[in-house]
């Protein structure tokens, strides 16, 4: 299997997953209607940080992480005036150093698609740890419906290596299971629409954090 990180760093460093924007995405703009004032925010896998810029803006404080040392070292360098932005390295698939109860949402947009089962599940209960009780966990994932579904090498169900990338692929059923009984599901919605210039498809979760 490819290095994911090594891969991951190659595209940021050629600027490959999107462009810098001041926009949010839909799912940033429904979580800013939704979320307290002034809420702390873990963001998973946050990519060029566009969202994380959002978050501030809305008036939230935001620690933004991601694997992928070029993309903390480019956002960092972007948002340096941002006092209420935070970057840092973070491999989600690896236990989180935050405490429990730490944060008032956890938000991860197409970044928890990358794991075998065992670590998703691994990885949604450091999430569930972190959370506050009734903390929001918004996420969005690749689903089977996605046209790269299917394609390249399967490594174990619903999880393929394409062109070096891995992704595991959810369905609304599969999300539920991963959220089981440490969350309440406000809303799941399956669709599609165009990420980075492809047509894709998605799942998309909005959930509160039980305890
Ligand atoms: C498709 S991009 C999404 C970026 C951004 N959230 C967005 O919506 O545009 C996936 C991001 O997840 C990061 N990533 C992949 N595996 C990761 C891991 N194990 N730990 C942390 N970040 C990871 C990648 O570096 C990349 O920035």
């Amino acid at each position: 299997m490819f290095d994911q990180k090594k891969l991951w760093d190659k595209a940021h460093q050629d600027g490959e997953i999107n462009h810098y924007s001041s926009t949010p995405t839909e799912l940033a703009e429904e979580v800013i209607k939704i979320i307290q004032p002034s809420s702390k925010i873990l963001e998973l896998g946050c990519g060029v940080g566009n969202d994380s810029g959002a978050f501030t803006s809305a008036g939230h404080h935001v620690l933004a992480t991601d694997f992928s040392e070029v993309a903390i070292r480019k956002n960092s360098e972007r948002f340096k005036d941002d006092s209420n932005l935070t970057f840092e390295m973070l491999d989600m698939s690896q236990p989180f150093r935050f405490a429990d109860n730490e944060f008032d949402v956890v938000y991860a947009r197409l970044s928890l698609h990358y794991f075998t089962e065992e670590i998703t599940r691994r990885v949604f209960s450091e999430i569930h740890r972190v959370l506050k009780p009734n903390g929001y966990f918004c996420f969005m994932c690749k689903s089977t419906k996605d046209p790269l579904y299917g394609k390249g090498k399967e490594i174990e169900k619903d999880m393929f290596e394409y062109e070096g990338h891995v992704r595991h692929f959810f369905n609304e059923e599969s999300a539920r299971s991963m959220l089981d009984n440490n969350f309440k599901i406000d809303e799941i919605e399956c669709g599609d629409g165009k990420f980075y210039g492809s047509d894709s498809a998605y799942v998309k979760a909005i959930a509160t954090a039980v305890k």
